[in-house]
């Protein structure tokens, strides 16, 4: 299980001579220059991440936004950029972060179920390639802030498809019952109230119906909705160009293992579906690029004997992975060590130190014998890791190191505990 079948689709974090590297950087030289636990993400796997997704699409007219709600450090991002890749975001915040890392307003498309006036705002002002709108009021809102602007707004309606992603509940958004997009039976009717407004252009269609999906079958039953859905509204006079189909793809979340979706099959299974459809096909991935290039790096604090289980106690915690205790997501564990005791391993539940029982990475994990001061890579880390994190316990968020080759850099610094700790403020009359 450990230093064995190492993922070939990612060579990025191998071991060499008995230590866990990232690119051509030791882990454990890493982890002295920076205090664990951290975050580090590989540039080359999310390069090669990219790439691959691209040229599985080269043979359809495409383009990708990535996600940048998956992981949006600027230096991320700034890789991603230098790719060519456009960026989907869902906040004014995620908007900036794009704009700061040379991203063209043309090159970003605006996302999310409650967008504000003034997110509204910053986009037309500063430019958008378009806006995937989820509801009337927002085309209205829209409409009325561009028109004060004297600016069109570009939109494409997302439509809820009512299909069951198979994936986790807390991640599904194209069922009926959530509260994502429009639903599909009223579609023709939304499009023809935008088609009649003055500063909205409409120029496609959108469509996401959820993350980690592992299979190709909910994503065809979506499309097929979305090309019927195409033909009708073309025949209707409204000018479609593009279709948005959203992220999701899912990864593997086992390091020896591939994901569970080729880039080319979901990319045949595209061109099957909107092939001469004469559509231009746009993607917004964020796990699927981002996930498998970061792990988060963190120490053994104590091993504890218990009645019914041994608890691995780590520094790191869930507010710094929420994954687990939201979704029960499971990552694996590596220890940045191998060693030859690995095959007398023990079974423990991995735990971090905050206070509550969900505070638990894993159960029944088998890890060969570790001691206080021992560090453990958690796989699959670089997608809804640190931009989830939080600062719970008043634990202060953690870094985030981006590697290159031999090149390492610390892309977000750990913040003095003080500097956390006075952001509060008490007030005059409780001095
Ligand atoms: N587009 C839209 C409109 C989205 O809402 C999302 C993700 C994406 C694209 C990117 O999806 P991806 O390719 O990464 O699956 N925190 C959860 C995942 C939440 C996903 C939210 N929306 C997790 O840790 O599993």
């Amino acid at each position: 299980m450990l230093k064995t079948n190492l993922k070939k689709e990612n060579n990025h974090f191998d071991f060499r001579n008995g230590i866990l590297h990232v690119e051509e950087l030791s882990v454990v030289d890493l982890a002295k220059a920076t205090k664990t636990p951290f975050y580090v993400y590989s540039a080359g796997a999310l390069e090669d991440s990219y790439n691959a997704l691209s040229s599985s699409l080269k043979g359809l007219n495409h383009s990708i936004y990535y996600s940048v709600k998956s992981n949006s450090n600027l230096a991320v991002l700034r890789v991603l950029t230098l790719l060519g890749s456009g960026m989907d975001v869902v906040s004014g915040g995620e908007y900036l972060r794009a704009r700061k890392v040379g991203v063209a307003g043309e090159k970003i498309v605006f996302s999310g179920v409650g967008k504000t006036s003034e997110e509204m705002v910053l986009a037309l002002t500063q430019g958008i390639r378009q806006f995937n709108v989820e509801s009337v009021p927002e085309i209205l809102q829209l409409n009325s802030i561009a028109a004060r602007l004297g600016k069109i707004a570009p939109v494409s309606i997302r439509v809820n498809p009512d299909v069951n992603a198979r994936t986790h509940e807390k991640i599904m958004t194209g069922k009926s019952e959530n509260k994502f997009g429009i639903p599909i039976t009223q579609a023709e009717e939304a499009y023809k109230m935008a088609g009649d407004l003055s500063n909205i252009s409409i120029v496609g269609i959108d469509v996401h119906i959820g993350s980690q999906i592992t299979d190709l079958t909910p994503f065809k039953k979506a499309f097929q909705k979305i090309r019927e859905l195409v033909g009708l509204l073309r025949n209707l006079g409204h000018r479609i160009r593009r279709v948005d189909i959203g992220g999701g793809l899912g990864i593997s979340y086992l390091k020896n293992r591939k994901n569970p979706i080729s880039p080319n099959d979901f990319s045949n299974m595209l061109a099957s579906i909107f092939g001469g459809m004469d559509l231009e096909i746009q993607i917004e991935p964020g796990r699927y690029i981002s996930g498998n290039s970061g792990l988060l790096i963190t120490s053994v604090i104590y091993m504890k004997e218990g009645t019914d289980h041994n608890f691995l106690i780590i520094d790191a915690g869930m507010n710094d992975l929420m994954r687990p205790a939201l979704y029960d997501a499971s990552h694996e564990f590596i220890p940045v060590l191998s060693s030859s005791e690995s095959e007398f391993g023990m079974e423990v539940n991995v735990v971090g130190p905050i206070c509550e029982s969900s505070d638990t990475f894993s159960r029944k994990t088998v890890l060969p014998k570790l001691l206080a001061g021992d560090l453990l890579a958690i796989y699959s880390a670089g997608a809804y890791g640190a931009v989830m994190a939080s600062e719970y316990n008043t634990r202060p968020l953690i870094p985030e190191l981006l590697v290159k080759g031999n090149r390492s850099s610390i892309i977000r610094a750990r913040p003095n505990i003080f500097e956390t700790i006075n952001r509060d403020q008490i007030p005059y009359w409780l001095r």
